[in-house]
């Protein structure tokens, strides 16, 4: 018989939303709310993202002397929490999990600015282009802090379905030429920040596969969709490799990102990089995934 935490990795591996009403651990309240709520992004950044490996955090506008130290402290209780809650609810992952970036998400996501492929509100399975997860899967942790409004996301189809449709339209790996523009920019990239880690073949089909999906006017407006209303004060969880999603409305969450290694996932043959390489072969992939 599964125990419950493999019910929950099955479900959360084969694309599903887990939601958590209320939150299950302590979220910032009253004055620390508040001073949350006021801050501002930097305009050109994203979010304001929190890294637990170096404890800093960026992205946001310089008001007071105060602030910084402020902000990292609650970002980093923000990411403690998270941490030992999901390493008691999911603990086969924890043991060869990367905890990545927490992030603070103060704009309305409904009517912010951003270029194509960095907008939220459009369908899309999630790839982060500077820090690539190498085969290892995206697992998310989403709050919303907002004190009186929902937070609105659709989902649609499942990495598989998607895979099978519009893989050969994006670009197999093994049948994907990179072009001189791409072996360019990870060779200044490389240059430039040395520490940062070289994208396998995967990392490049997921970015090809992210940008595709939000560029392509037929997905978005014929993909069948599902909606989500999450309350103030919830919290939900997803593999964002897993499901396509997109945040359609909503201003002030907290999120929280860790790289789970394929080797502790329930249904390893049911990955992505594992439907991949059934797809087109085997793929380059470190053993760390
Ligand atoms: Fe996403």
């Amino acid at each position: 018989m599964p125990n419950g935490s493999t019910i929950m990795e099955e479900r959360l591996e084969r694309g599903e939303i887990v939601p958590f009403e209320p939150c299950p651990f302590a979220l910032p309240s009253g004055d620390d709310l508040a001073f949350l709520l006021q801050q501002q992004l930097k305009n050109s950044s994203k979010n304001i993202s929190f890294n637990p490996a170096t404890r800093s955090v960026g992205g946001y506008v310089e008001q007071t002397p105060n602030q910084a130290a402020r902000l990292n402290g609650l970002m980093a209780d923000f990411s403690e929490r998270t941490i030992a809650w999901l390493a008691a609810l999911l603990p086969n992952y924890a043991h060869a999990w990367q905890p990545d970036r927490a992030s603070f998400r103060p704009a309305e996501e409904a009517t912010r600015c951003l270029r194509l492929t960095a907008r939220n509100d459009l369908l899309h399975f999630d790839a982060f282009p500077s820090r690539p997860t190498r085969g290892q899967r995206i697992l998310r942790l989403y709050v919303n802090v907002n004190p009186t409004d929902v937070r609105v996301w659709a989902t649609s189809d499942t990495f598989a379905r998607v895979l099978e449709e519009y893989g050969a339209c994006v670009g197999l790996p093994g049948q994907h030429t990179r072009t001189w523009v791409g072996r360019l920019g990870q060779g200044i990239l490389g240059l430039l920040q040395p520490t940062v880690i070289e994208r396998t073949e995967y990392d490049e089909f997921m970015l090809r596969l992210h940008h595709f999906l939000k560029t392509n006017a037929k997905f978005q407006e014929s993909a069948s969709r599902r909606l989500w209303h999450f309350k103030p004060g919830s919290a939900w969880l997803l593999f964002a490799d897993a499901i396509t999603h997109a945040e359609l409305r909503g201003q002030y969450a907290l999120e929280h990102s860790f790289f789970i290694a394929n080797r502790t996932l329930a249904l390893p043959d049911e990955a992505p990089c594992a439907l991949l390489e059934r797809r087109c072969g085997e793929l380059r992939l470190p053993n760390a995934a």
